[in-house]
């Protein structure tokens, strides 16, 4: 067995419960449990009920982790866990849980920033990333392009969504549609039986706004514009091509995403083109910036889904490149931080 330590990693900053274990770039064990199905009736994740279903996860997520692993917690080097950003209950679960692993075990712990932690997680199946990297994050609740010259301290973002998120405007438009919550794989499939016909808005892409909001993102026009063609459609007493509709959504979210993400690269001279957070598991977003990178000489690089969407691999990734880096580990004390800057990598 390698010599490199062993990192066991927490994610607690939505509704999943993410349990990784890392060596170097090395996958051991992913555990997961999530209690997206408690908040599927309420159309958006209720904060309390995470927080609980985090408490009742956590040691049964652990003990599943440590089991495939073929492992006992003594054999962990070092402990990560996400810090923020995130809820703020959520999060606590998560952070309580690392502080007294690491306490009674007498292992370092690292608070590491989730959006980091996407970026990371690449490279279990892609190895090193190069640096600096240009990430494209794009999640529920954020959409940026980060400048990476190093993931374990120097993320630079150079633009963000000025309203909705990607991920949020993919459920948002799927509940219009009266697909089930969340939306984005839904979106996803039903996609692929429909045609691109309906020229929906591309926001913030005006010649103006690519002066004022170069590398910023605007999805809440889009979703209201789906709304409105959704409710004349309804209010002529037409059906509604559900497909056809995601399908023009899909391609509107993912041309500017693309579009500003190549740009972006271009810009900065940077040649790899990293796409994380949940909206990465699309599967036009990854074949659009498949394509359209690899006609301008750009790599990207895309985590398989599972490692897209929230989980505790993507914390023991970057909290083992902090190891490697010779990175100093937090004091017992940190706090989860709701609002964490995407500048702070770990707390
Ligand atoms: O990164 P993530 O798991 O949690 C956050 O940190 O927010 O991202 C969740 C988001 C949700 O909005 C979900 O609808 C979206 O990722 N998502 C997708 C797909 N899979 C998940 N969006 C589009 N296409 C998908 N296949
Ligand atoms: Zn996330």
């Amino acid at each position: 067995m390698s010599d490199e330590p062993l990192v066991l990693g927490i994610e607690t900053s939505c509704d999943e419960t993410g349990i990784g274990l890392v060596r170097g770039h090395t996958l051991i064990a992913d555990a997961l449990a999530s209690s997206v199905d408690e908040h599927a009736r309420f159309g958006g994740v209720v904060p309390e009920v995470a927080s609980r279903a985090h408490l009742d996860a956590m040691i049964p997520t652990i003990q599943r982790a440590i089991a495939t692993a073929g492992i006992t917690l003594n054999d962990v080097d070092a402990i990560a866990v996400t810090a923020g950003p995130g809820l703020a209950g959520a999060l606590l679960v998560g952070v309580a849980a690392a502080k007294a692993l690491a306490l009674s075990l007498g292992k370092p712990i690292y608070g590491v920033n989730h959006l980091a932690a996407h970026v990371a997680v690449d490279q279990l199946q892609h190895g090193p990333l190069p640096e600096p990297t240009m990430a494209l994050l794009v999640s529920g609740g954020h959409s940026s392009l980060l400048l990476v010259p190093d993931v374990t301290g120097d993320v630079r973002p150079l633009g963000a969504t000025i309203d909705d998120a990607a991920g949020e405007a993919f459920d948002k438009v799927a509940r219009v549609l009266g697909l089930p919550f969340p939306g984005g794989p839904h979106i996803d499939r039903v996609a692929k039986d429909g045609q691109i016909v309906i020229e929906f808005p591309r926001g913030l892409t005006t010649q103006r706004d690519m002066v004022e909001h170069r590398f910023d993102f605007s999805f809440s026009g889009l979703k209201t514009a789906v709304a409105r063609w959704v409710e004349a459609r309804e209010a002529a007493g037409e059906p509604v091509p559900v497909a056809d509709v995601a399908a023009s959504f899909q391609e509107a979210v993912t041309d500017v995403l693309v579009r500003k993400a190549i740009l972006a690269c271009k810009e900065n001279g940077v040649d790899t083109l990293v796409i994380g957070g949940g909206v990465a598991a699309n599967s036009r977003l990854r074949s659009m910036a498949e394509s359209r990178c690899e006609a301008v000489g750009i790599a990207v690089r895309v985590p398989r889904p599972g490692l897209c969407t929230d989980n505790g691999a993507m914390v023991a990734a970057l909290g083992a490149e902090m190891v490697a880096r010779g990175r100093a580990p937090g004091q017992l004390d940190f706090p989860a931080d709701s609002s964490m800057p995407i500048t702070t990598v770990s707390a």
